[in-house]
């Protein structure tokens, strides 16, 4: 089914029950209407309401991820106007998918693909070729074939950079700064797969001096994902203009990778986009004045921060065993528990008293919870629950762990809704079992 007109209405539908003069019970108890349902934080909710959640669960089936196209363009348009002075690429690894690549491409942004796989999303989505960054620490020869003509390659070895030919390449190198992040999403210090170390860094120098197919645009580093503090960039981005410093040459871009943290709780605070804006900015020019060397081009390559609050996914509860509420999905369409310890805040659909719950997956793990949450105490089989923030590493970590087929990807923009990737069926899961 594709684009489908929805009949879903204005926003702030809940509390039905209305008196006389519009008035409903929960609007005369504010405290009543908290604990029947409290209010979801904005800042981790995408602008769609729950009528139509509720309907597109009813209409596509559940699990689904539900993505808002308004609420992508919002951050493209942000980091653009925030980050005027750099060239903003998307990570497309945080979701890749067609119709994602074609709304940041008509936004402005570049391209960041990590596999022949990603390119040939972008390519089929007509993104062109020359806003295309190629990156990955083990990039395959096919990789390499399918990248011939891209803008950018990230070179993060010398072997890659031997069978790499007429291209502009990066440089990638570890800046040594210990992200504040989980250590499985932390990729700039010592230790670290990736990147050149200094002894790999000359010799890759050499070999870009050696080849007149080969010109060298810049240096890339990449600090980790889900980092919070401005600081910890500052400090990547004056080690990265040492570096420069070093090398005594012109290096015309300056690449410092994504990471942006985004709030997946209500604890949790927004990253500081307009701070790293300004400090970033005025710690690059500070160090390039010290070290006499000519400002680069910077460029950030966000993929989280694009599209994590744009998403939301819709589960049905399949079971309650107090203190468990089990759903129809899990950690085959969200990895981030398993992975990363990754908490949620997720509601049900509709009000009532509330309990406290643990909201578990249905797959044969002990880890496969989603979260510790507050859901009404009648919560009961075939409720929907909605989970935020999952746009970003969702679609794109998704398994077939328990041969579950893979959720669709649903997208909403003002008064319609379509289906942007089709859920799986088994017919597509027996298609490549040929043994
Ligand atoms: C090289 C590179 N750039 C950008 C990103 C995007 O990071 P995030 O989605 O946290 O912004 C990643 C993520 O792992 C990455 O490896």
């Amino acid at each position: 089914m594709s684009g489908v007109k929805d009949v879903s209405p204005g926003r702030g539908e809940r509390g039905r029950a209305r008196c006389r003069g519009g008035m409903t019970l929960s609007d005369i108890l504010p405290t009543l209407a908290h604990s029947l349902h409290p209010a979801p934080d904005r800042r981790l909710w995408p602008d769609v309401d729950d009528r139509r959640l509720r309907w597109i669960a009813a209409t596509f089936g559940t699990p689904t991820y539900v993505l808002d196209e308004n609420e992508v363009r919002h951050q493209c348009r942000r980091f653009r106007e925030v980050l005027s002075g750099f060239r903003v690429a998307f990570a497309s690894k945080a979701l890749s998918c067609k119709a994602v690549v074609r709304w940041v491409g008509e936004e402005g942004l570049w391209l960041d693909v990590c596999s022949a796989g990603e390119l040939a999303v972008a390519r089929a989505a007509g993104f062109p070729d020359e806003r295309i960054l190629f990156h990955g620490n083990a990039k395959t020869p096919e990789d390499l074939k399918a990248a011939h003509g891209v803008g950018r390659i990230v070179v993060d070895s010398v072997d890659e950079l031997e069978r790499i030919a007429d291209a502009r390449v990066l440089l990638r190198v570890l800046p040594r700064v210990a992200a504040d992040t989980h250590p499985a999403l932390a990729t700039g210090d010592t230790g670290q797969k990736f990147g050149l170390g200094e002894a790999d860094l000359v010799r890759a120098l050499e070999i870009v001096d050696a080849r007149p197919d080969l010109e060298l645009v810049g240096l890339h580093c990449h600090i980790g994902s889900q980092i919070r503090h401005v600081a910890t960039y500052e400090q990547a981005a004056r080690r990265m203009v040492a570096l420069i410093a070093r090398l005594g040459r012109p290096v015309r871009e300056l690449d410092l990778g994504g990471g942006f943290a985004v709030p997946y709780t209500s604890g949790e605070d927004e990253f500081d986009l307009v701070g790293y804006a300004d400090r970033v900015t005025r710690a690059v020019r500070y160090e390039c004045a010290r070290q006499r060397v000519a400002v680069p081009r910077l460029v950030v390559e966000p993929g989280r921060s694009i599209v994590a609050k744009a998403g939301v996914t819709l589960y049905r509860v399949t079971s309650v065993k107090h203190p468990f509420v089990a759903v129809d999905g899990g950690m085959s369409d969200n990895a981030r528990p398993a992975l990363y310890g990754a908490r949620y805040q997720p509601r049900l659909l509709r009000s009532g008293p509330m309990a406290r719950w643990t909201l578990v997956g249905r797959h044969c793990e002990a880890g496969d919870v989603i979260a510790e949450v507050d859901l009404p105490r009648d919560v009961h089989p075939g409720d929907v629950v909605a989970v935020p923030v999952t746009g970003a590493y969702h679609h794109s970590l998704a398994s077939n762990y328990n041969q579950v087929c893979r959720p669709a990807l649903v997208g909403v923009r003002d008064g319609t809704t379509r289906v942007l990737v089709r859920a799986e069926t088994e017919e597509d899961l027996l298609r490549r079992d040929v043994g």
